[in-house]
């Protein structure tokens, strides 16, 4: 059974305070008890009756309601965790300063659980310089800010500042729950598993340009590195997070950076990898880019022959990595557990399985995920079917179904490499 929490809910003034709804319902649902706070101004858009009927306890907005409780200390002492959903560029500039202005702020400086806040706004409030610098003192005092997700916008821009889905704050916020439970000793018997660890994962395809419009790529989504990130974040690991081209955002809670080519890539990765436990390369890399990028459209023309394209080798990150790991020795930064992906197709000669045990020697990782790859097969698809290699010597690992599933697969087969 699980543990009843006491979950503060701060909620702030802006358009997606009605996820923070369906959020509260989650944690009714998984049977904690809610206390809302919301600011005064997101009263506007979503109103205390409905805080109240949803959370069944009273809804206090101001230090000077329930004064005989001494409600502004009390419900942060009392709180395990403490999450503000969604999380405006005000409330933080005002956590960020120490303000206690209100019951939340006030609440803020009175408790000791931890904090998660979702913030969400405009791409251009999120990038100001301001929000940015709050967001970090957050960050370093401890705070849990969630990079907000990419998306569509309140109206018709799109771009990054989008509130991610109350399910996946309630997963990340779960975690937090999970882990003091453990260390109560309550009825959550061991922490959870990657507690403590830092995975980096990539994910997605690289796009290599042959000139401004065009580029050589390939069918990777990213949905599969995605579940594994979800995977992880579910095993109390702190996700770093490497997206190359997917067709859906990376997922709340991890800490994410971009690329685009195979040698973008190279260098995020070479970043996330340095300090982390594990490293799980799920991108689909390009092996080749064109030797030539032209800064000008390329035109057809009756005068000249049709171009002929040249490819030159892109760099193999993972057997670098790998490398590097060796010549570093034993006071090296590099995670000694790296995971490969392998994307084969079979042949008359040799199954999918046979190619998947020789590239595991080749690239000299510990473990190698091969899935067989086709038309249909995998790539932009739910589904998906692997097997993991490891090169110890363990039994291979199969599983089917979904990407999720896949994913706990291969988060299982870390797990138990990593206490091997
Ligand atoms: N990989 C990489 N850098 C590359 C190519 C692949 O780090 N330039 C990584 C992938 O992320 C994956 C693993 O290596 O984890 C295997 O990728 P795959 O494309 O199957 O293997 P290749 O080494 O490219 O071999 P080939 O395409 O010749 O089968």
């Amino acid at each position: 059974m699980v543990a009843v929490k006491r979950i503060v809910l701060g909620v702030s003034a802006g358009i997606a305070v009605y996820k923070a709804a369906l959020l509260l319902r989650l944690f009714k649902e998984a049977g904690h008890h809610v206390d809302v706070i919301p600011t005064e101004a997101s009263l506007e858009f979503v109103g205390l009756a409905t805080w109240e009927a949803l959370s069944g306890n009273p809804v206090r907005t101001s230090v000077f309601e329930a004064v005989d409780t001494v409600n502004h200390v009390r419900l942060g002492q009392e709180a395990d965790l403490v999450l503000i959903v969604p999380a405006t560029a005000d409330v933080m500039a005002r956590a960020a300063a120490g303000m206690a202005n209100d019951l939340l702020t006030g609440t803020l400086l009175a408790t000791h659980a931890p904090v998660l806040m979702a913030p969400a706004m405009h791409t251009e409030m999120w990038e100001h310089p301001a929000t940015q610098a709050n967001v970090a003192t957050l960050r370093a005092r401890g705070v849990h800010v969630i990079d907000p997700a990419v998306g569509r916008l309140t109206g018709k821009d799109s771009g990054a500042g989008r509130l991610p889905e109350p399910a996946e704050i309630f997963a990340l916020a779960s975690t937090y729950l999970n882990d003091a439970a453990a260390s109560e000793g309550s009825s959550f018997d061991t922490a959870l598993p990657l507690a403590g660890k830092i995975i980096a994962i990539s994910a997605g395809g690289t796009r290599e340009p042959l000139d401004p419009v065009r580029f050589l790529g390939n069918r990777s989504s990213g949905r599969q590195g995605i579940a594994l990130a979800k995977a992880a974040l579910a095993q109390g690991a702190q996700v770093r997070f490497i997206a190359a081209h997917m067709d859906q955002p990376a997922p709340a809670g991890v800490e994410l950076s971009h690329a685009s080519t195979a040698r973008e890539l190279q260098v995020a990765v070479n970043q996330a990898a340095h300090g982390a436990d594990v490293l799980i390369m799920s991108a689909a890399v390009a092996d080749f880019r064109p030797a030539e990028y032209l800064d000008s459209k390329i035109k057809k023309s009756d005068e000249h022959a049709d171009p002929v394209i040249t490819l030159v080798r892109n760099p193999d990150i993972l057997a670098m990595l790998v490398a590097e790991r060796a010549t570093e020795g034993d006071s090296g930064t590099l995670p000694q557990l790296i995971v490969g992906f392998a994307a084969e197709t079979g042949d008359a000669e040799h199954s999918v399985l046979d190619y998947g045990a020789a590239k595991l020697a080749r690239k000299g990782c510990e473990l190698l995920v091969v899935n067989e790859v086709g038309e249909n097969l995998t790539f932009g698809t739910d589904e998906n079917s692997i097997t993991i290699l490891a090169a110890d010597g363990s039994a291979p690992v199969h599983a089917a179904g979904s990407k999720d599933d896949a994913a706990r697969a291969v988060i299982d087969a870390v797990i138990a490499a990593l206490t091997r």
